[in-house]
């Protein structure tokens, strides 16, 4: 017979057949008279039982047939005599294709710590948790190209290698080419970092935005969704070194259509998953729900997984300014026993994760888009209000998660952009082809970020980033 993925046996099609399953050893229990298998391919969280006879399979192989191990199995699939699964294979023949030694393999038929799990992190996707979370991943991934592609938007491939730090927040890994035994120096005796790329000081890319206005200044409406690298040292369950970010630029769209936008692509990519993924999550939804017990009453969440998920479908965001954000918080009484103790202080700060906590769970209960903040605290290309102290930027906070996109609409004037990048000692000189743009056939445009993680923690319902991106790179965490 041909090999079939369980996923297809599972479906029953094939019963009364002579089938092929290739997978790996969940579990193995039985006794002299009779062995269960449960077989998993990674095709879906379900595993397949496979009836081993000892009479039929000898002793010599069902020995080796232990969790972790990858088996080939024939034999006839049935419907299934037990409970808790629909069919099964009755096995005539198998072949251990790899032995995976018990008293060394680390993955045991129990409860792991999600610490021990990023410790072998090379062999946890073979979890159930986690190999839900990836193919979870990979839906959230094709939703999100679905969604452009059909709105007609392209993806552009933007840089990964640049020269441009388009946060300016300083927060870059440099590259280089540099031998380091013999590493080039200036005439002062410092680093000589001019020299990184072949006479040019790079980085890896914070953000493909810059080069994703370019190309919105030409094909209309793009889209990146490509690996950002930040080097912030915080170890937080929020942020990566190494994240993917999706970031659409749009010409003539101008701030609200941008929000609107963001909000679509959001509907439809949870959308898309709760109705492709239903197995794997319902599978996570309860796993989040057991999580939940460990937390303290107040920490807890009034809802599941599946209820959270729904109500971002059927709910608009809400949108205010950031002055009017300010002033609920200003007049928020201060809740020690619910942690919200810290409300702002003065107009121009910052929000902290606690002030867009008390926003999005507790004052606005949904997802709330946060507009028009102050410009000292946003980027250089942000298009500056006729208030002359806000730009039209625009976060969006989301429950347990908060900010899940950032965004903007661009600064297209050219004199305005030149005097905001004066201010902010960005140098003309290193941006002119940034400018260019601005120079000619200028027109409005906006776009914004959408972190891809951040958006895997909110479908997933797991409680740390570096759970839902296969090998996290964090200052803990870079060995493969
Ligand atoms: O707010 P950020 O820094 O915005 C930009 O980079 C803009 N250039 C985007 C644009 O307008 N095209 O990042 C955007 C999003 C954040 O809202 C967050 O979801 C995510 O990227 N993000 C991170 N995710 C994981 N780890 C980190 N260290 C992140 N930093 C930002
Ligand atoms: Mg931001």
């Amino acid at each position: 017979p041909v090999r079939n993925k369980i996923k297809k046996l599972l479906t029953g099609e094939l019963v009364g057949e002579n089938v092929l399953a290739k997978g790996w050893v969940r579990t193995k229990r039985g006794n002299k008279h009779v062995n269960f298998i449960a077989l998993n391919d990674g095709s879906t969280i379900n595993n397949i039982q496979v009836v081993a006879d000892p009479a039929i399979i000898t002793e010599e192989v069902l020995k080796h047939v232990t969790t972790g191990a990858a088996i080939s199995v024939v034999g006839k699939l049935v419907e299934s005599q037990g409970s808790g699964q629909s069919v099964e294979i009755v096995a005539e023949n198998i072949e251990v294709l790899g032995k995976a030694d018990p008293e060394k393999y680390p993955l045991q038929p129990k409860k792991h710590s999600m610490e021990f799990m990023r410790e072998v992190a090379h062999l946890r996707m073979r979890t159930n948790t986690f190999s839900a979370v990836f193919r979870v991943r990979h839906a959230l991934s094709y939703a999100v190209h679905e969604f452009f592609h059909m709105k007609g938007f392209y993806n552009l491939h933007t840089p990964i290698i640049t020269a441009s730090d388009a946060e300016g927040a300083g927060e870059t890994f440099h590259v280089t080419n540099f031998d380091l035994d013999n590493i080039p120096k200036t005439d002062e005796g410092k680093v000589d970092y001019k020299q990184d790329f072949f006479g040019k000081e790079t980085n890896l890319t914070v953000s493909g935005q810059l080069e994703g206005e370019l190309g919105a200044m030409a094909l209309g409406e793009i889209y990146t969704f490509g690996p950002t690298f930040r080097a912030e040292n915080s170890n937080t369950t929020r942020h990566l070194a190494e994240f993917w970010m999706i970031e659409p630029e749009m010409a003539f769209y101008e701030l609200d259509e941008n929000i609107q936008l963001a909000q679509d692509l959001l509907q439809y990519t949870v959308k898309y998953v709760m109705e492709n993924c239903e197995d794997d999550l319902q599978f996570l939804s309860q796993r989040a729900q057991d999580e939940e017990k460990n937390k303290p009453q107040t920490e807890r969440s009034e809802m599941t997984l599946m209820e959270r998920l729904q109500f971002i479908l059927e709910n608009d965001f809400e949108r205010i300014t950031y002055t009017d954000a300010i002033d609920i918080l200003k007049n928020s009484k201060p809740n020690k026993k619910k942690k919200f103790n810290y409300l702002i202080e003065e107009w121009g700060a910052d929000l902290q994760s606690e002030h867009e906590r008390f926003l999005v769970e507790k004052h606005f209960k949904k997802p709330v888009v946060i507009y028009n903040y102050p410009k000292d605290i946003k980027a250089f290309y942000m298009r500056q209000n006729d208030d002359d102290k806000t730009v039209a930027a625009m976060d969006i906070l989301f429950p347990g998660i908060g900010e899940i996109v950032g965004g903007s609409q661009r600064e297209e004037r050219l004199e305005k952009l030149q005097k905001r990048m004066g201010e902010m000692n960005i140098p003309e000189e290193e941006m002119w082809w940034y400018l260019d743009t601005r120079r000619f056939g200028s027109a409005p445009h906006s776009g914004f970020g959408l972190g891809f993680e951040r958006l895997m923690l909110f479908v997933t319902g797991m409680g740390n980033i570096r759970d839902v991106i296969p090998f996290p790179r964090t200052p803990d965490n870079a060995e493969f």
